[in-house]
């Protein structure tokens, strides 16, 4: 299968290099050697189309990314922070796991070698190191593809290890994501939902329960191989799946809404609402100035926190 994003992939290494290496170091060039992640104006281009693209970053061997360090986080965040299931999934599944069905997650993760497991650990703001580690990397990409200040919200962290050779189902998240690979490998297969009706009829479920679990396999676009230093820009509802390599995999995904998607958000989150009582509303971006009143409904109704109790990443893999 064509992998074009693997060759954007590679120019970017190679330009990385000859900056290190072959050139001398400028203000500019010094401040792009300290970034974590390595996001240029390719990336941003992606990102203002929603394409999904490959990036690099330099996270790998972070002290708090260890499998220890992650274990041990995992036993300081609140159980409803965890989620677990078996690592030999199928790729169609209806459902994800439930939140905190585990009473001592960092055992597992310190037996993911025997114990075929794969945990997400959501939210990792929550601990100040982490969120610090987060804003520093999102800073970066803010500074890339903020329109207006302020367009970047909703930050979010989330960890997820896994047994050698797990599987992560089909699904999509609503969030743009940083899929970030620490240690280990695993292939990401991006797809494209068959239809624009199927798209759609995903994104509906979505707010009836399925968070994000699809219900027939995508049609896949590209392969990701991931190895440590190497990630995935994936915009939101694009669906993908995900293989472990032989060895336990570490990831770290970083996720936010820009003020557009939020504002999709608000709408659809209002749709929901209407379909409850078996009204048919339009779908988002039929009319922006219906959109825009769904949006302004939601927050003058107070919804917002109420929406992100509700909002759950299917796995972030
Ligand atoms: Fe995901």
């Amino acid at each position: 299968m064509p992998n074009r994003i693997g060759k954007v992939n590679r120019s970017r290494s190679q330009r990385l290099g000859d900056v290190d290496m072959a050139q001398p170091m400028t203000g500019a060039s010094t401040a792009n050697a300290q970034r974590r992640l390595c996001v240029d104006g390719e990336f941003a281009k992606a990102h203002q189309a929603l394409d999904p693209t490959a990036i690099d970053h330099r996270l790998a061997g972070h002290p708090l990314l260890t499998l220890e360090a992650i274990a041990d986080l995992a036993d300081r965040l609140p159980r409803t922070s965890i989620l677990c299931d078996t690592a030999d999934q199928p790729l169609i599944v209806a459902s994800g796991p439930a939140r905190g069905s585990v009473a001592h997650p960092g055992d597992v993760i310190r037996h993911l070698d025997t114990r075929r497991s794969w945990l997400t650990l959501l939210n990792i703001e929550q601990q100040p190191p982490y969120r610090e580690l987060m804003d520093a990397c999102l800073d970066d990409v803010a500074a890339m593809v903020e329109r207006r200040p302020g367009d970047m919200r909703r930050r979010a962290g989330f960890i997820f290890v896994s047994s050698p050779l797990s599987v992560t189902p089909a699904h999509f998240d609503l969030e743009h994501s940083l899929l970030l690979q620490i240690s280990g490998q695993k292939q990401v297969t991006v797809g494209r939902f068959a239809t624009q009706e199927t798209r759609h009829g995903e994104r509906e479920r979505y707010w009836s329960g399925s968070l994000g679990r699809v219900k027939d396999l995508p049609i896949a676009i590209a392969t990701h191989d991931l190895v440590p230093g190497r990630g995935v820009y994936l915009p939101p509802i694009c669906p993908h799946w995900v293989h472990n390599g032989d060895e336990v995999s570490v990831s770290m995904t970083l996720t936010y809404f820009t003020r557009d998607s939020e504002r999709e958000l608000f709408v659809e989150a209002f749709n929901a609402r209407l379909r409850q009582l078996h009204l048919h509303p339009r779908p988002p971006g039929s009319s922006q100035a219906v959109d825009g009143a769904k949006a302004s409904a939601m927050r003058l109704w107070g919804m917002r926190h109420r929406l992100l109790r509700r909002q759950q990443p299917s796995s972030h893999g």
